[in-house]
């Protein structure tokens, strides 16, 4: 599969040429792998690399601080669970394991039919909203059994559509 279109690779290219410092266009080039690509592979992080005329190992080293930045295939959608302070005195434990338990999955893995990858994460800024849970780019929460049993059964619906 294409890791990125080549009209994005020349946006990159001509942006990084622009700029003074091209490692400020990192996230954005791998977000921009990751969107097209589903993941970023190591060829995703050359591919970076040699567009913005930087090392892999500057990419490499961004790619794997960032916990939203997937090295690893993963579902059409990942859930980040929260497992910091506010959400963890509001039952964020409770809600991980019942995640786990409706999906039938470990932290870390993906559901059998491809949809929904599980991860925990740090405070997603949304503790007045503990606790809470992040997919794609929407935020979730409070968060009850209940309630994440609808929010699945969207999500679900949505990626089927
Ligand atoms: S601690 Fe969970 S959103 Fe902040």
């Amino acid at each position: 599969m294409e890791l990125l279109p080549e009209n994005q690779q020349e946006f990159f290219r001509s942006k990084a040429a622009a700029i003074a410092h091209p490692r400020e266009l990192v996230i954005d080039a791998l977000r921009a792998v990751q969107s097209h690509h589903g993941w970023v592979p190591d060829e995703g992080v050359t591919l970076v690399a040699a567009l913005l005329g930087i090392l892999p190992i500057e990419v490499e080293e961004v790619a794997t601080f960032y916990d939203k930045i997937f090295r690893r295939p993963v579902g059409k959608r990942v859930i980040h669970v929260c497992d910091s302070i506010c959400c963890w005195t509001r039952e964020g434990e409770a809600i991980f394991a019942y995640l786990q338990e409706k999906l039938g999955i470990a932290p870390g893995e993906t559901t059998a039919d491809g949809v929904f990858t599980l991860l925990p994460t740090c405070c997603l800024g949304a503790c007045g909203d503990a606790p809470a849970m992040m997919i794609g780019l929407t935020t979730y929460g409070p968060l009850t059994p209940q309630r994440v049993d609808e929010i699945l059964a969207q999500v679900r619906a949505e990626v089927s559509a």
